[in-house]
């Protein structure tokens, strides 16, 4: 007999197949009774009729809890009221590992904490699936988009001797009795990479000893970082641009299931069509007086100014142009105001905030040294990246869209905890 998964029933339609998974849930109706079986592809409803199946199966029914492990067989039959649009009559059920002791997670109502506590055994709900096969098919539409675009993957490294987002979120640790930080971005290999060749991206974990206990903030998040040679601040929107569309577009194609499963309001993300809103931060600062906020020219933007400047549009915006003081080391500054540096951020729409942070890069190799001496960092780290301002150095740009927010942004999910199989935060380090 064959061995199936529910998400590939529909080719199996009246023929005897083999299921290998779990017990979601059962309930009994007379002489029948249910099974919703779970295989990490989906879930089945399964029915146990008296006569066709054999006597032990039947006789399981008191015998079966939430999540043992069981082997099902049984034909496939068209059920248009069942999940997923089929049903088992089941023939018989064998039990691979049973547990007296009750599964932690039952239909009730958890706090988010006993469920993060839990997290382990919490991938498992028909909701953390949904958010995890989001993700997947989130970093598959990003590497897709870069490959498909002629870009490199040339990976950066985690253990590093520069801080690159400044000094305040370093993770510090002893590395042979020398300093050393566990990464918070992978930018400045990248622009190594990009005048090696042409365009380069990085895709991995970054490390920030964030001290906020907001719902944006990780410690261990995943960001993808493109860098692109003779490239421009307008063209690097452009990039930014394209790859969110495309991400969009592919969710769209491929997950509306998933979607569907998170109640997540598809047309919220189904008009992320190219162009996206480009402000200055001078606009975005005007557009909060507007709105009655008391805000300081040349801060950065809080949380709650991102979400009022994003309630303007109903897709993600960019701001470009920022005070130099609100950014890192490496940005350019503006040719026609030096106060001004060309980085850009993009904000997400509904209230999800900076999904991107990037910029174009300070290509002089005199200036950025003074820029590193200004922001006081020791030039000694730093000496490999100033050579790629020695030897050939053009004007370049990139950027890091942290894959947590995104995912948190299309999932629609309010905490970014739920959109990393185990997140880290100040607080948590387990499971
Ligand atoms: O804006 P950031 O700090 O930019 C950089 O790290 C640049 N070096 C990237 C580059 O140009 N190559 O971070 C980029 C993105 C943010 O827009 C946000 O989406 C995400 O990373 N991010 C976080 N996500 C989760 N938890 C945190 N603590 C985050 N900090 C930043
Ligand atoms: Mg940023």
């Amino acid at each position: 007999m064959k061995t199936v998964t529910i998400n590939k029933l529909g080719q199996f339609l009246d023929q005897d197949v083999e299921l290998k998974g779990w017990v979601y849930n059962r309930r009994s109706v007379g002489k029948i009774w249910f099974l919703i079986l779970r295989d990490g592809t989906g879930l089945l409803q399964c029915v146990v009729v008296d006569g066709e199946s054999d006597a032990d199966t039947f006789n399981l029914e008191q015998h079966l809890n939430q999540e043992d492990s069981v082997f099902v067989t049984g034909k496939v039959k068209k059920e248009p009221r069942a999940v997923g649009g089929y049903e088992l009559g089941v023939k018989k059920i064998s039990v691979v590992n049973h547990t007296t002791d009750e599964y932690p997670i039952s239909k009730k109502d958890h706090g988010t904490d006993f469920l993060m506590s839990n997290r382990h055994l919490w991938l498992r709900s028909k909701r953390q699936n949904a958010i995890m096969r989001i993700r997947h098919q989130i970093i598959k539409a990003i590497r897709d988009y870069f490959d498909n675009n002629d870009f490199i993957l040339i990976d950066s490294p985690i253990f590093t001797g520069n801080a690159v987002e400044g000094t305040t979120t370093l993770f510090e640790l002893d590395y042979f009795e020398k300093q050393a930080y566990l990464t918070q971005s992978g930018q400045l290999y990248q622009e190594a990479g990009a005048m090696a060749f042409g365009k380069t991206y990085c895709f991995g974990p970054v490390f920030r000893a964030e001290k906020s206990k907001t719902r944006r903030h990780l410690t261990e998040f995943w960001m993808v970082e493109p860098e692109i040679a003779y490239c421009d601040l307008e063209q690097n929107m452009d990039w930014m641009e394209g790859l969110v569309v495309y991400i969009i577009d592919e969710i769209l194609k491929r997950c509306i299931s998933e979607l569907n499963d998170l109640d997540r309001d598809i047309s919220n993300l189904a008009t992320m069509a190219s162009p996206f809103p480009r402000i200055t931060y001078d606009e975005a600062a005007e557009i909060l007086k507007n709105n009655g906020v008391d805000f300081k020219y040349g801060k950065d933007l809080g949380g709650k100014d991102e979400t009022i400047i994003s309630n303007q549009f109903n897709k993600p915006v960019m701001i470009h142009r920022w005070p130099a003081d609100t950014k890192a080391f490496y940005m350019k500054r503006d040719g026609n105001n030096n106060d001004l540096a060309l980085g850009v951020d993009m904000i997400a729409p509904e209230g999800y905030g900076e999904i991107i942070g990037g910029g174009q890069r300070e290509d002089n190799l005199d200036i950025l040294i003074e820029r590193i001496r200004h922001h006081d960092l020791p030039l000694k780290p730093f000496e490999w990246y100033l050579d790629l301002r020695k030897y050939g150095s053009v004007p370049h740009s990139g950027f890091g869209l942290g894959l947590e927010r995104a995912v948190a942004w299309v999932c629609g999910t309010k905490h970014i905890r739920e959109t990393i199989p185990f997140p880290r935060t100040m607080t948590r380090l387990e499971p």
